[in-house]
């Protein structure tokens, strides 16, 4: 039998502490009809772009089934159900409220609450409208007001329905993997861009903070970011300055103008057609007060010197998940305890940790050890963190269910329930009924 435990004292077992599920829209509604197209629609329709040349078409159908699913995440036991809202679904292209999207999360939020369940809610999970990526999309210093505009409409629609609001989804993957590196949408290109698009998703983080603060004070507002620790191959000297070069570069980057008002101090070594352009104001807005940090923790990195390059990855080591990321949870206690130090941090909600594991189903039962092994591992690591004086308030599963996930189509499995895409029935793997153990016996 698969089971999940913390050691007895543990503050992970009080009743106030939080565990959830997480879900994002473009990876499991589907219902593209009824929305108007959004950034990663284009993508999967480009050839090559995602690997096994899937859709958000149909995704799990949640926009059919969103009733069953929240049957299905009540079933679990958990606390809070973390979402992501659609922002092409909600906000027409002139800027309006488009109230059949708004109907449909609505009607989600007011099931949640019927059942106690506390929403966490996303305003952006990666589905820019494509209108304002014809525009330059997170280029254009504009889109940030854009996307004020809509959290300011949605958060007055959404009244007292919601726990917390996050902004954005791992702004680093926005404008990296979107606009540098070019593996996500919009699959744009070059070291000159990645931090322009950084800068204005920021600063669109900073304004939605101001409405949300104003239209909605009972929640706990915050963001998501994502972390992938960076450790040096070796001890020598050169070694240890790239595994912080790199630390600054794709984690401090998003962190510390949030906290310290500032980029890195590396900024000064990158090329000047690389830097963003900052307007005066723009950091105190980026630096606006926050309820919650939230932390999204998968894997880490292992750098070494490069003579052209400030850094160099090297393969990860094993053990390896199913998507190739290592399995290594000493990183994500590490990385909760220099946050903590480094930072004067809110209060911190994990909300996302997971595994792709290659799931099997046999006579209807999917036994993902694998996974439950992962689970068990990374709670003890929160655990320990929590040990060392970080506050960590809650813990959300990635993912609710098998989903689109994203440059790798459906290939990948991070559910702790498992979705057949041909029927759209939902079983719960061994991980899923032991996460639910853990949560109901505490
Ligand atoms: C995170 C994303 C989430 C999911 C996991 C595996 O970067 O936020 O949508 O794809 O990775």
């Amino acid at each position: 039998m698969s089971t999940l435990s913390l050691p007895p004292k543990s503050k992970m077992l009080a009743d106030e502490f939080l565990y959830g599920v997480a879900t994002a829209s473009f990876q499991i509604e589907g219902g593209i009809n009824n929305r108007l197209p959004c950034i990663w629609d284009t993508f999967c329709n480009t050839p090559g772009k995602v690997a096994d040349n899937s859709t958000g078409e149909v995704a799990c159908d949640h926009f059919s089934n969103w009733k069953q699913d929240i049957d299905l995440i009540e079933s679990l036991g958990v606390d809070a159900y973390r979402l992501s809202i659609s922002w092409p679904r909600v906000i027409t292209e002139s800027g309006e409220l488009n109230q059949e999207g708004v109907n449909f999360y609505l009607d989600i939020l007011n099931e949640l609450q019927r059942r106690n369940i506390k929403a966490f809610v996303t305003l952006y999970h990666w589905d820019l409208p494509q209108h304002l990526e014809d525009q330059g999309g997170w280029l254009n210093r504009e889109t940030a007001y854009k996307f004020r505009d809509y959290a300011d409409k949605i958060s007055i629609a959404f009244d007292d329905k919601v726990y917390a609001y996050a902004t954005l989804n791992e702004p680093f993957c926005s404008a990296f993997l979107g606009y540098e590196a070019g593996i996500h949408a919009p699959g744009i290109v070059g070291k000159e861009f990645g931090k322009k698009a950084a800068h204005h998703l920021l600063l669109a983080h900073g304004l939605a903070m101001q409405v949300l603060a104003k239209n909605s004070p009972n929640s706990q507002n915050g963001i998501v970011l994502n972390f992938t620790p960076c450790y040096p191959e070796s001890d020598s000297e050169a070694d240890v300055k790239a595994a912080s070069f790199a630390d600054d570069y794709f984690n401090q980057w998003y962190i510390k103008p949030l906290f310290d008002g500032k980029y890195p101090e590396i900024m000064a070594e990158l090329p000047k057609e690389n830097h963003p352009e900052i307007l005066e104001g723009d950091m105190a807005i980026i630096s606006h007060h926050m309820d919650f940090l939230g932390v999204n923790f998968y894997t880490r990195a292992i750098y070494r010197a490069d003579a052209e390059e400030n850094f160099f990855q090297i393969d990860p080591p094993a053990p390896l998940t199913d998507i190739g990321w290592e399995i290594y949870p000493k990183a994500f206690t590490e990385l909760l305890v220099s946050l903590n130090e480094k930072y004067t941090l809110p209060p911190v909600y994990i909300t996302e940790n997971g595994a792709a594991m290659p799931d099997k189903m046999i006579d209807g039962v999917v036994n993902d050890q694998d996974r439950v092994d992962y689970y068990q591992q990374h709670l003890n690591a929160v655990n320990d963190a929590m040990m060392q004086g970080v506050e960590v308030k809650g813990y959300f599963a990635w993912s609710l269910m098998d989903n689109f996930e994203w440059a790798e189509g459906y290939l990948k499995r991070f559910g702790i329930v498992h979705v057949d895409y041909d029927t759209q029935v939902r079983t719960v793997k061994a991980s899923g009924l032991a996460y639910k153990a853990l949560i109901t016996n505490r």
